[in-house]
């Protein structure tokens, strides 16, 4: 008899006890052309698996991981492989697996536990890669870490070598961990690499998002109010793109130095009390909860829509959207239509979750390549120090700048473009605290 709790999701899967539970492994020949596609925008991961597929640094390593699984989540994930890891997987938001993309990994021998509108079995799957036992994590908003030091304490203290997160909500998560002297092992903070929040936060975002926005919706953008809450680097990338595409965009934010940056930016800033009156689209991607209540549907337009872009679905306080509703009915995938008890119909988009994983496929290939490229060579660091025998700090750490820097390169050199070197005339003058006027 098996000890695996059964999971609550019933009808039909394709699972196999100990290896994997998608939806459908049938798919997995669509989801390899999806994942072929993705490296053929990939040089940096596809080079680092080149390199490392020949000396396998990751031999006798189990990696779980717990993120979107994507077509460019793939790529990583067979790059880890054919590196020497075994590996587990599970998705990390309910609404953005890639049904065939899981498929194809599960056919090409990745434990992974993961399907589209995963709502009561998320901590099922990600319980179901620790039973793998593994030496790494590698997650995204900080589920797997957190199931681990909560639920399998003597795995983190004795067994897990380190981990890493990729976004910027899972590195606030780990240093408060930190701060309360509750973290168990050391944790690369990837999503703080520049090479990672400066394109994947900003233009991946940006991008990504407004492409889930239109293929909920198919609105026009132009002559729009695009609202965006936040103008951090995944806000400013969203109203940029917004901005783009001819929309009218209004910001509101809490922190002063970034509303002035927004109008700088050429964005109206108000407060969401002002901006829920006359915005027509409302995106969140502050990372903070309740930012979205029930004073502001009240006081939007009909037919306003709204979504968020934040990890976690708290921004927009949907409780009190069903408290004020009168009756709620599907548009159109993804498009959820809420008639208040005002008249007034608000339409909000996958349920809140993230838009652009859960209405689109994320952000594109090309960005993801410098994001995963930190994602694995964080790990080989992890590994390589492990082998050494150093006693790493058991702390929250920040990505090498020569990592930064070799990644940077790397992306340059795939996009073939030539950048200027300083001579050093030029590097003694930068070091000259006499070099004046
Ligand atoms: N986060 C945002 N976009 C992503 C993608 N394409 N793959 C994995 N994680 C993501």
């Amino acid at each position: 008899m098996s000890n695996i709790p059964p999971k609550k999701a019933q009808g039909n899967f394709s699972e196999v006890e100990g290896e994997y539970c998608v939806r459908d492994i049938n798919l997995a020949d669509e989801g390899q052309l999806l994942i072929e596609w993705a490296e053929s925008r990939m040089p940096v991961l596809m080079g680092l698996r080149k390199k490392y597929s020949e000396t396998k640094p990751f031999k006798g390593y189990i990696i779980a991981g717990c993120l979107h699984v994507t077509k460019e989540t793939a790529v990583l994930i067979k790059t880890l492989k054919d590196a020497g890891a075994e590996v587990l997987w599970s998705g990390c938001n309910p609404l953005s697996t890639n049904d065939a993309v899981a498929a194809a990994l599960a056919k090409d021998g990745i434990k992974i536990y993961a399907w589209y509108g995963n709502m009561e079995d998320f901590y099922w799957c990600i319980e179901r890669t620790i039973d793998g036992k593994p030496h790494l994590t590698l997650d995204d908003g900080c589920d797997l870490i957190d199931t681990v030091h909560e639920k399998y304490k003597d795995l983190a203290v004795n067994h897990i070598v380190g981990g890493s997160e990729e976004t910027t909500t899972g590195v606030h998560r780990l240093r408060s961990r930190e701060a309360a002297g509750q973290l168990l092992y050391p944790v690369y903070a990837v999503n703080d690499a520049e090479t990672k929040w400066d394109f994947d936060n900003v233009y991946g975002t940006g991008q990504s998002t407004l492409d889930g926005i239109i293929r909920a919706t198919s609105v026009l953008l132009a002559g729009k109010n695009f609202v965006t809450a936040g103008h951090g680097h995944c806000g400013s990338g969203v109203a940029k793109r917004a901005k783009g595409m001819g929309a009218n965009t209004i910001i509101t934010e809490v922190k002063a130095t970034a509303a002035i940056k927004a109008t700088l930016e050429g964005h109206e800033v108000m407060t969401m009390d002002e901006a829920a009156k006359v915005g027509d689209v409302f995106c969140t991607a502050t990372g903070v909860k309740d930012v979205i209540r029930k004073w502001h549907f009240e006081s939007m337009r009909d037919g306003a829509i709204v979504c968020n872009t934040g990890h976690y679905d708290a921004e927009i306080n949907i409780p009190e959207l069903e408290e004020i509703s009168v009756s709620k009915r599907t548009i159109r995938p993804n498009c959820e239509e809420y008639t208040l008890k005002n008249g007034n119909r608000i339409y909000l988009l996958a349920q809140g979750r993230l838009i652009n994983l859960a209405a689109a496929e994320g952000h594109p290939s090309e960005v993801m390549d410098m994001s995963f490229a930190n994602q694995f060579m964080a790990h080989l660091s992890l590994v390589e120090r492990h082998k050494s025998g150093e006693k790493m700090p058991i702390a929250v750490m920040e990505i090498p700048e020569d990592q930064d820097e070799f990644v940077a390169k790397t992306k340059l050199e795939a996009m073939s473009m030539n950048i200027d070197t300083l001579t050093q005339e030029q590097i003694d003058y930068i070091n000259d605290y006499n070099a004046g006027t």
